[in-house]
């Protein structure tokens, strides 16, 4: 592996000391720079950028870059899962999302196949391009989507206030949902060994929609498979678990095999510190819309929410992807903020 000239992120990870708090933002590759934009209206789309490895490398480094962030994250989506799975997305300009074909019966759980690595090669092969040109500058994040949301976006086709078709298949027919879920789960193992294999440094899953099941399903249906990932890949990389909404699960999520938790901006720290009492390290959570404030707000929120994880193993995020009508220089001033915080 290449040696990191910055590694604050893995050793905040792994709760050793740092001489300063990390900081990087969810969803910062993409969205928001106009770098990004100019390289993205050159193509057909957004898949295509995903599917070409050396512009899916560059529009990765581009916020390290420009925005001075502790990592990067490769650019991609949590959609190439079902994709390999035998259910092709499709990405509908400012609508997001859509399936063409989604899984509606226990045969069409039966037919979709183990996403097994090589059809993800696109993405592997955007990796080890991007390890080369960030030369240890800083870690690279590989990602996956968390079993239920995946799950979700199967059965529904496209994104949902409620997945409430999701949530019948839970209901209704607890086996085929169970039988999807490890399908799903065996598949982002294999994928997320395949970006570990090719050089990312830590691994972060993401389960976008599990605030909207009850504490019992989230157990069941959510966190089980959550943590067979976590069991499968955390003694080779460090991993993060972002269950964004589940407040009602952090006791919960502290029994699962993962180094960092992402915390959302809807929870209060003090309540979340009390129960990981440290045993983990707690990554976020300044509300994205604050981004949307002048710089002397942005900069008193950021200091308020880095005197909030005072004394416990943090590493600095905003607590949910930035929103794409963001400026940059809002993005800057967080991260210089984070970056010149005196500990007390
Ligand atoms: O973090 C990064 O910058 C790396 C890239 C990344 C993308 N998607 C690129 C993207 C990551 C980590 C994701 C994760 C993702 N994708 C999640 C989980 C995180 C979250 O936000 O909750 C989810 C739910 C998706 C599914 C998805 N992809 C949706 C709902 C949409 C449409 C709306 C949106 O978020 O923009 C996408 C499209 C998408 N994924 C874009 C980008 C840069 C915008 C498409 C474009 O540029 O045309």
């Amino acid at each position: 592996m290449n040696k990191l000239k910055n590694d604050l992120l893995i050793r905040a990870a792994k709760g050793e000391d740092v001489e300063r708090t990390p900081v990087w933002l969810m969803r910062q590759a993409g969205r928001i720079l106009p770098e990004y934009r100019a390289i993205r209206n050159s193509l057909s789309g957004f898949k295509e950028l995903v599917e070409t490895p050396d512009l899916a490398a560059e529009v990765t480094i581009q916020p390290v870059d420009i925005l001075g962030v502790d990592a990067a994250i490769i650019f991609s989506d949590i959609l190439v899962i079902p994709e390999a799975m035998g259910l092709p997305y499709e990405m509908i300009e400012k609508k997001g999302p859509h399936f063409p074909r989604v899984i509606s019966s226990a045969k069409d759980v039966e037919q979709i196949r183990l996403a097994e690595g090589p059809e993800l090669q696109y993405v592997y092969d955007a990796i080890s391009l991007t390890i080369k040109e960030l030369d240890g500058r800083v870690p690279l994040i590989g990602f996956a989507g968390a079993p239920f949301t995946i799950f979700c976006y199967m059965i529904e086709g496209s994104g949902s206030k409620t997945f409430s078709k999701a949530r019948k298949v839970i209901m209704q027919n607890p086996e085929m949902a169970h039988r999807l879920l490890e399908k799903i789960t065996a598949s982002t193992i294999n994928y997320l060994k395949g970006q570990i294999s090719a050089g990312v440094n830590l691994v972060q899953v993401f389960d976008s929609w599990a605030g909207i099941l009850s504490p019992e399903t989230y157990r069941e249906f959510g966190l089980k498979y959550i943590d067979k990932i976590c069991e499968a890949v955390n003694g080779e990389v460090p991993v993060t678990v972002f269950s964004k909404g589940a407040h009602f699960s952090l006791s919960d999520l502290k029994n699962t095999r993962c180094n960092t938790i992402g915390l959302d901006w809807n929870i209060p720290v003090q309540y979340a510190r009390s129960i990981f009492e440290n045993t983990k390290t707690l990554q976020g959570n300044l509300d994205p819309a604050v981004l949307y404030g002048s710089g002397k707000d942005i900069a008193s929120e950021t200091k308020k929410m880095m005197r909030s994880f005072e004394g416990c193993r943090h590493i600095a995020n905003i607590g949910h992807g930035v929103y794409p009508d963001t400026k940059p220089e809002a993005v800057k001033m967080f991260i210089q903020t984070v970056k010149e915080y005196k500990h007390e």
